[in-house]
């Protein structure tokens, strides 16, 4: 079996961990009898400075014909942010319906979480963030000069959307521990929360298997911190979802080992994998990015291209090397580079992968 897969490592960091990640995938196929057929492209703030743009106008097109889409990071400094997000990463999460952004956060063992008194058994919990409307929109504008310049940016609720997004959010709970919190903020938010809630709550009475509350973000932020163990999936709009996604990640140790799926759960289009975290343009180009979160953003591709054996074996290989705590990155009290963690994570692979065989033999 050969799959398809586009890359686009884009900026700072992104590029370094993208390297990394490959070298595991690549492994990881071999050893499990399939391979990637990787196609890479230089879309980035770069390529926006010497042609214009961050992609080229055929760039989607070009994107459709793969199985998957592994992207680094995208945003640089010379660029604004506004400009080369809108440019590339969120074009691709809304052309491919990619409605979904699924975080999985888990404190893995060996990770010091900088919540005192916290092990893996406290921090296991699913961000299942909108992915595709509400706070992220376009419309809107400035007007006006001066003084009296004001700006207006309008949040876009559809009923589809949420009923999509807590349809998932539910499912994934059944065949978890069974809660979902939702996260809102009706109170200060009289439209578009509300009407948030009146539809997460008519989704949660097709699951009466599955515990539903919903929640304050601000209430719920704090309890990310002083009760992570009461979390198993939090659905949230397309800015929540966001920020309690960096949230989650730090409290699991580092953005550094946080994955992400830009999910089309259809299969209409491909779906896209990359790390939470961005470019870190603070620590790009020394050579010591945490390679994790992108690493286990490819153990999810794999998982979702059919190859969940593939999956398993990078993610026991990436928690093996985390466990001994020798190799790790600065993010995590270490002081290996990307490379050298790579290199622990490959050299895991083959025992990790044979002792997956013999359980399933
Ligand atoms: P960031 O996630 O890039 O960095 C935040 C902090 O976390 C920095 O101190 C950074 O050094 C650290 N960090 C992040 N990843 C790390 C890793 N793998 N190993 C070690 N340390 C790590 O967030 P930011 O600084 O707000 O954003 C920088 C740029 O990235 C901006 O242009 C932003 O828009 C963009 N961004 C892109 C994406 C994406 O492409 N998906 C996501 C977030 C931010
Ligand atoms: C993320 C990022 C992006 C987002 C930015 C860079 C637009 O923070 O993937 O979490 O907010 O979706
Ligand atoms: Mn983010």
């Amino acid at each position: 079996m050969r799959y398809r897969i586009a890359s686009i490592p884009g900026d700072g960091i992104g590029v370094e961990v993208c390297t990394a990640a490959r070298a595991v995938l690549d492994r990881a196929a071999s050893l499990h009898g399939f391979a990637l057929a990787w196609t890479e492209f230089d879309w980035s703030c770069q390529r926006y400075l010497d042609n214009g743009a961050m992609m080229p106008a055929e760039g989607l097109d070009r994107l459709r014909e793969h199985d998957a889409v592994f992207l680094g990071a995208v945003g640089f400094p010379g660029v604004p942010d506004h400009v080369s997000l809108w440019g590339l990463l969120i074009p691709i999460r809304r052309a491919f319906d990619q409605y979904v952004n699924l975080r999985p956060v888990r404190l893995l063992p060996g990770v010091p979480s900088p919540l005192a008194g916290r092990g893996p058994e406290d921090v296991d919990l699913v961000v299942v963030r909108e992915n595709s409307e509400g706070e992220y929109s376009q419309i809107g504008g400035r007007h006006g000069a001066g003084p009296e310049e004001f700006a207006v940016q309008t949040s876009v609720f559809t009923r589809r959307g949420v009923e999509r997004i807590a349809r998932y959010a539910f499912a994934l709970a059944g065949g978890r521990r069974g809660r979902v919190c939702s996260a809102t903020k009706s109170n200060g938010i009289v439209h578009t929360m509300p009407f948030w809630d009146e539809i997460v709550a008519q989704v949660a009475a097709e699951y009466p298997n599955v515990a539903y509350e919903q929640m304050h973000v601000d209430a719920l932020a704090a309890r990310m911190v002083l009760a992570p163990d009461r979390l198993d999936v939090v659905v949230g709009s397309n800015l929540f979802g966001d920020i309690l996604s960096d949230l989650a990640a730090a409290v699991a140790g580092s953005l550094g080992v946080a994955p992400s799926g830009n999910i089309n759960p259809e299969r209409d289009f491909p779906s896209m994998f990359e790390s939470v975290h961005g470019s870190a343009p603070d620590i790009a180009g020394r050579g010591i990015a945490n390679p994790v979160a992108q690493i286990l953003a490819g153990a999810m591709m794999l998982d979702h291209l059919g190859e969940p054996a593939a999956g398993e074996a990078v993610y026991a290989a990436v928690e093996a090397v985390l466990a001994r705590g020798q190799t790790v990155t600065a993010d995590l009290g270490g002081t290996a580079t990307t490379e050298q963690v790579t290199a622990a994570v490959l050299g895991m692979l083959p025992a990790v992968t044979d002792r997956s065989r013999e359980t399933v033999t």
